[in-house]
C-alpha cells in the first residue's frame, strides 16, 4: 500500500490500524486458541513510532485492559526489540534464563541504538544516531538506485550477486571515540556517485556491485562499533535486533567479529527482527513478572529521541 509512494504515509497508516486492529485481535486469540476473558494483561507499544498509528493501539489496548479490568502494560519500541534477542527455538519462546550482562544493537529503520544492558531490564543508552538510522540509509540508497521500498531488503537480495570491495564509500564516524552513529553523509555520497557516474543504473551487474558496496560500508561501522563498545564494557555478551538485522551480511560479519573478540552473541530470529507484536508480548510478560510494569514508560532509554 505505501510502496507506490516510496515510504509510509501517515493518513494511509492511521486509516488502516484503524480498519485492521479489531481484526487482526481477533485472529491472534483464534491462532493463541484462547478467549477474551482468558488475557492476564494487555500490553501495547507507546511510542517512539509515528504518532497517529501509535495512538490507536495505545488507546484500544488500555480500553480494553480498562474493559477486561487487567493490568495494561506500556511498552517502549526500542526496548521491546532488545529483548526480542533473548526469544528463539520452535515454537518460539523466551529464554531468559540465560540472560546475561550484554551490548545490544538495535538497528531498524527509525534507529541505531548501542545500549548497554547492566541487568534485566536495566540498560542505559551508550550512543544512537545523530541524523539517519541505518535502516534509513538501506532504503534511501535503495531508492536512489531506483529499487522498490522497502528497499533495504531488495539491496540486501543485490548485494549478495556484487562485489563489495567495486567502490569505496566512507564509514562514517568508525573511528570516533563515542557510541554515536551517522549515516546521511554515506548517502549523499552515493548521490553524488550516482551523479557522476549514471550509467551504474544500466547495468546489473554494476548495481549489485553497488548495491554490495555500500552495504559494506553501513555493516563494517555497525560491527566494529558494536565490538568495541562491547570490550569497552567489558560484557561477555552482545545482542542484536530490529528490522536491519534481517540483513544477511550484517549477521554474518557480526557473528564472525564477536567469535574472534570472544563475544557472546545472541542475534534475533529473522522472523522477529521486524517490528512484530510478539516482542512486545514477552517483554510485558517480563514487567508483569518482576513487578514494575505499569505506569507509563517514561522513554529514558533513548534521551533526546522524541515521540515521532
Ligand atoms: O524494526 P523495523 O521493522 O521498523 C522500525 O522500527 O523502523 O525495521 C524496518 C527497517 C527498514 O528500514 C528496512 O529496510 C530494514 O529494516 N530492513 C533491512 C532488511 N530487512 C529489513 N535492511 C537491510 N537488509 C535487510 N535484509
Ligand atoms: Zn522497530
Amino acid at each position: 500500500m505505501h510502496a507506490e509512494y516510496g515510504g509510509v504515509v501517515p493518513e494511509l497508516a492511521t486509516r488502516e490500524h484503524l480498519r485492521n486492529l479489531i481484526p487482526v485481535c481477533n485472529q491472534a486469540l483464534d491462532l493463541a486458541g484462547i478467549t477474551i476473558g482468558e488475557i492476564d494483561a494487555v500490553a501495547a507499544t507507546q511510542g517512539p513510532g509515528l504518532p497517529s498509528a501509535l495512538l490507536i493501539g495505545l488507546y484500544a489496548a488500555e480500553s480494553l485492559a480498562f474493559t477486561l479490568d487487567k493490568p495494561f502494560v506500556p511498552i517502549h519500541h526500542h526496548e521491546a526489540h532488545l529483548y526480542s534477542a533473548w526469544v528463539s527455538g520452535d515454537p518460539l519462546r523466551a529464554e531468559f534464563s540465560s540472560f546475561e550482562p550484554s551490548v545490544s544493537l538495535i538497528v531498524s529503520g527509525g534507529h541505531t541504538l548501542l545500549v548497554l544492558v547492566e541487568a534485566m531490564l536495566k540498560h542505559r543508552v551508550l550512543g544512537g544516531t545523530i541524523d539517519d538510522a541505518a535502516g534509513e540509509c538501506f532504503d534511501k540508497v535503495a531508492k536512489l538506485i531506483g529499487l522498490p521500498y522497502p528497499g533495504g531488503p531488495e539491496l540486501d537480495r543485490l548485494a549478495q550477486s556484487g562485489n563489495a570491495k567495486a567502490y569505496a564509500f566512507p564509514r562514517p564516524m568508525i573511528h570516533d571515540p563515542t557510541d554515536d552513529f551517522s549515516f546521511s553523509g554515506l548517502k549523499t555520497s552515493v548521490r553524488y556517485f550516482l551523479r557522476d557516474h549514471p550509467e551504474i543504473l544500466d547495468s546489473r551487474a554494476a548495481i549489485q556491485d553497488l548495491c554490495a558496496s555500500v552495504q559494506a560500508a553501513i555493516v563494517e561501522v555497525l560491527v566494529k562499533k558494536t565490538v568495541r563498545a562491547a570490550l569497552r564494557n567489558g560484557v561477555k555478551c552482545v545482542t542484536a535486533s530490529g528490522g536491519v538485522m534481517c540483513n544477511r551480511t550484517l549477521r554474518i560479519d557480526l557473528a564472525s567479529a564477536c567469535a574472534s573478540a570472544g563475544l557472546g552473541l545472541r542475534v534475533t530470529d529473522r522472523v522477529m527482527c521486524t517490528d512484530n507484536a510478539g516482542m512486545v508480548g514477552v517483554l510485558a510478560e517480563q514487567k508483569l513478572l518482576r513487578g514494575g510494569g505499569f505506569k507509563r514508560y517514561d522513554f529514558e532509554i533513548a534521551p533526546g529521541l522524541a515521540l515521532g
